[in-house]
């Protein structure tokens, strides 16, 4: 896992310095690795956007980013190491006077010739800066140089493709980190200690003793001031592409040999290449969209999707999407994988629930005569933790069986020490660990499962508001489950 030593020594280039995800997570997150001093002091930022800002300029930002019990002179100390280039994407002169500029920063704070190259922009221009750091000289160091990427990679597979041939002309695919912020979440990456480190759970883990998996990521939020964005993207690409097909692939992937980046990623790979594939045909069988309609949200009246700013009035785009998914191998044919996500739900939330199946025999009567069935539940958040549904006997005694729950939440100290996702991400990377980002054939197969889905979207314009918001979805998602006799586990 990781190939260095912590106390990373680098200059990190972020481009995008002057937009959202700079402020609210990047600032934040080297802040946080500095303060806890997994970032000594041989560092610099260098911040590269279009606007002529000055460095002072990008250090108010920084200082207003970051939120800290810090004295003033610390933060002052941190955002000293901020410098900003503005420069012109498409201009070779740009990038020769960004070498300079690093090349200066690398002499001021001893930082070996190492340099991390996070694209935080929009995706159009990826494959032109990779281009220009290459043929200018900038990402031919000494040291070493890695390439940090941003989603969406691409639209579907053939647009994924040439953005993948672009940087692969100007970075090796060691050298490129493509984010999926889901894996760097605590329970996320729990899910495999879970998985693996216990004994009680992996034997357990087929066929033959769960009967579903369900995994539902929902946010309360709508759409906000992304609609152009998500106007194209919508929540198959925006969620399920990436973030629901990652837990996806770490829920069913084998037990890897070793816990490096090669073995985990292979066997991810081969868990996504073992998913069934569906035509244009069977979509409606196995996936289900829907779009908000105005609701209440949080005790407030939200309006429809189509009434959001930038939303064409009639829009097609998709902001919820429950699939059922089949993994074809020994391990779990014939177990459903169902998925879920949208916007404007009731509740933020991600949680996994591992149902197991019915004992052969009920001695024991549960509410309603049924027992309820073993679940591990896997929350990822907000909670952090895990709860594992059994069922016990009553007080009362007799012949009935009582739900009872075995609970593991992070305590409050535990949250507050717990690394935020790009945190942990950012260090990885400086460290060389690229075991929690998606190598390019998991993006590849990714796509490749979902491109017939919105294809079919695509040529089918009939969506319509079906789901109002504050609800969990349209009830064909809850119909999805229903005809293999199972419900979503709102728990
Ligand atoms: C992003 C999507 O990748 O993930 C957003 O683009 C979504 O639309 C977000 O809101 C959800 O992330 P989290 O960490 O808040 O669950």
């Amino acid at each position: 896992m990781n190939t260095e030593t912590n106390n990373p020594k680098a200059v990190i280039v972020i481009f995008g310095a002057t937009g959202d995800l700079a402020k609210r997570k990047l600032y934040p997150s080297i802040h946080r690795l500095y303060h806890s001093g997994k970032l000594g002091d041989q560092f610099a930022v260098v911040g590269v956007g279009r606007r002529p800002w000055s460095h002072e300029d990008l250090r108010a930002v920084v200082k207003e980013s970051v939120s800290s019990d810090d004295a003033e002179a610390k933060i002052e100390e941190f955002s000293s190491h901020f410098y900003y280039h503005d420069f012109d994407v498409s201009n070779p002169a740009s990038y020769q006077s960004l070498n300079t500029l690093l090349a200066g920063l690398e002499d001021t704070y001893s930082i070996p010739n190492n340099r991390m190259f996070y694209l935080a922009m929009a995706p159009e221009f990826f494959g032109t800066i990779a281009k220009f750091l290459k043929s200018e000289g900038v990402s031919k160091t000494t040291g070493w140089s890695r390439l940090v990427i941003e989603k969406p990679f691409g639209h579907d597979l053939p647009s994924a493709k040439k953005l993948n041939e672009e940087i692969r002309d100007a970075f090796s695919e060691d050298q490129i980190y493509r984010i999926d912020h889901y894996l760097g979440k605590q329970m996320v990456q729990n899910i495999e200690v879970i998985r693996f480190a216990n004994a009680i759970f992996e034997p357990l883990w087929t066929n033959r003793y769960i009967s579903n998996i369900q995994i539902t990521s929902s946010e309360s939020l709508g759409v906000e001031d992304r609609a152009r964005y998500y106007e194209s993207s919508g929540a198959l690409r925006d969620m399920v592409q990436n973030h629901m097909l990652q837990m996806v692939a770490l829920l069913a992937m084998e037990p890897p040999i070793k816990l490096n980046t090669e073995e985990i990623r292979s066997e991810k790979r081969k868990a996504l290449r073992a998913l069934r594939p569906f035509s244009k045909d069977e979509v409606d069988q196995f996936f289900v969209r829907g779009q908000y309609d105005a609701g209440t949200v949080d005790g407030g009246m939200v309006p429809s999707y189509l009434e959001e700013q930038n939303v064409d009035p009639n829009s097609n785009t998709e902001t919820f999407v429950a699939g059922k998914l089949l993994i074809d191998n020994f391990r779990w044919a014939g177990v459903p994988f169902y998925i879920r996500t949208g916007k404007r739900l009731e509740k933020k939330s991600t949680q996994i629930v591992v149902q197991f199946k019915d004992i052969p025999m009920n001695l024991y009567y549960g509410n309603g005569n049924s027992m309820h069935p073993n679940l591990l539940v896997i929350h990822i958040q907000p909670d952090e933790g895990i709860t594992l549904h059994l069922n016990a006997r009553k007080l009362d005694g007799g012949t009935f069986a009582k739900p009872i729950k075995l609970d593991y939440q992070t305590n409050y100290n535990d949250i507050m020490n717990t690394p935020e996702a790009y945190e942990k991400l950012i260090h990885d990377c400086l460290l060389g660990d690229a075991t929690n980002f998606a190598h390019w054939d998991e993006v590849a197969l990714s796509w490749n499962f979902v491109d017939p889905i919105s294809e079919k979207w695509a040529e089918n314009k009939t969506l319509k508001p079906n789901y109002p918001a504050g609800s969990m979805g349209p009830k064909e998602a809850d119909q999805l489950l229903e005809k293999d006799g199972y419900h979503w586990w709102n728990i």
